[in-house]
């Protein structure tokens, strides 16, 4: 992939901004989709946030945020923003969301940066230079699959897809050594990068779930794949698995498509 003129300090300080947005706990709350998806008014100051200083840093750059923007126009630079993931977890105040930006290029995604601010944990990689957590450099465990810690989640939004989700996490809780379902799928993916778990699969994650995680993931030695897609999909939910290993990847891969042969959706 050919280099991009960017800085990845100036994105962190923006991200780390924004996180203060985050402080705020007389959010109001609402219900968007299915019973059990919601936005807070902090999830819509971040987005707005980052997507009035995002594109400045790079001329011609793009927004897709969850909360706003869903329309991509293929071919060019483009922020893909989770302003908090783990909504459900912010609501509650269980204190695992992060604001998750990646920036992709023709489907490829080239930067990521995942913020914790109940941690003050700044993940961030960019394509060809590593991936780090505040100034350190980060690497995936060596854990191998029977020392394992799965994360995994069930299709909240869409519980029709929960039954095979169920029978994947089954089957690779026999195998493996435990599971964590922790209400952030950014943050699960980073935890993967930094060496805290080792599995990783959800059957319907979205662009902005994984944008921000996916180049921290591989710039620290890790797999990780939209199943059944060529390219990053940024409109439409795709299947997502990740682990530490070539061979742990193999395996859980193995898990997951014979009880998913092809895109359910
Ligand atoms: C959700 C969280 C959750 C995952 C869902 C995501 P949101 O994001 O990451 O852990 O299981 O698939 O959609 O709605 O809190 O931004
Ligand atoms: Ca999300
Ligand atoms: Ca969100």
């Amino acid at each position: 992939m050919t280099e991009i003129n960017i800085e990845l300090s100036a994105v962190t300080e923006i991200v780390r901004e924004a996180g203060k947005l985050m402080t705020d706990r007389h959010m109001e709350i609402s219900q968007k989709g299915n019973q059990s998806n919601y936005v807070t008014s902090c999830d819509i100051a971040v987005e707005a946030y980052l997507t009035e200083r995002l594109p400045k840093l790079l001329p011609g750059s793009l927004v897709i945020g969850e909360e706003s923007t869903h329309n991509p126009s293929q071919g060019t630079l483009l922020w893909v923003i989770d302003p908090i993931d783990g909504t459900s977890n912010f609501i509650r105040d269980i204190g695992i969301s992060a604001i998750s930006v990646g920036l992709v290029k023709d489907g490829e995604p080239y930067l990521g940066v995942v913020y914790q601010p109940y941690r003050d944990e700044m993940f961030y990689a960019k394509t060809g230079e590593g991936a780090y957590l505040n100034g350190d450099p980060i690497h995936v465990s060596q854990r191998d699959f029977a020392h394992s810690h799965l994360c995994s989640a069930m299709s909240l939004y869409d519980k029709r897809y929960a039954p095979p989700c169920f029978r994947i996490i089954d089957r690779v809780y026999q195998e493996a050594d435990d599971l964590r379902r922790l209400g952030s799928a950014a943050v699960e993916l980073v935890y993967l990068a930094c060496g805290r778990v080792e599995l990783y699969f959800e059957i319907r994650l979205f662009p902005w779930d994984a944008a921000g995680a996916i180049p921290i993931i591989r710039e620290a030695g890790g797999s990780v794949e939209a199943l059944y897609q060529d390219k990053l999909p940024l409109d439409r939910p795709f299947p997502v698995i990740a682990a530490n290993t070539p061979e742990n990847f193999r395996r859980l891969r193995e898990i997951v498509t014979e009880e998913i042969p092809e895109l359910p959706f």
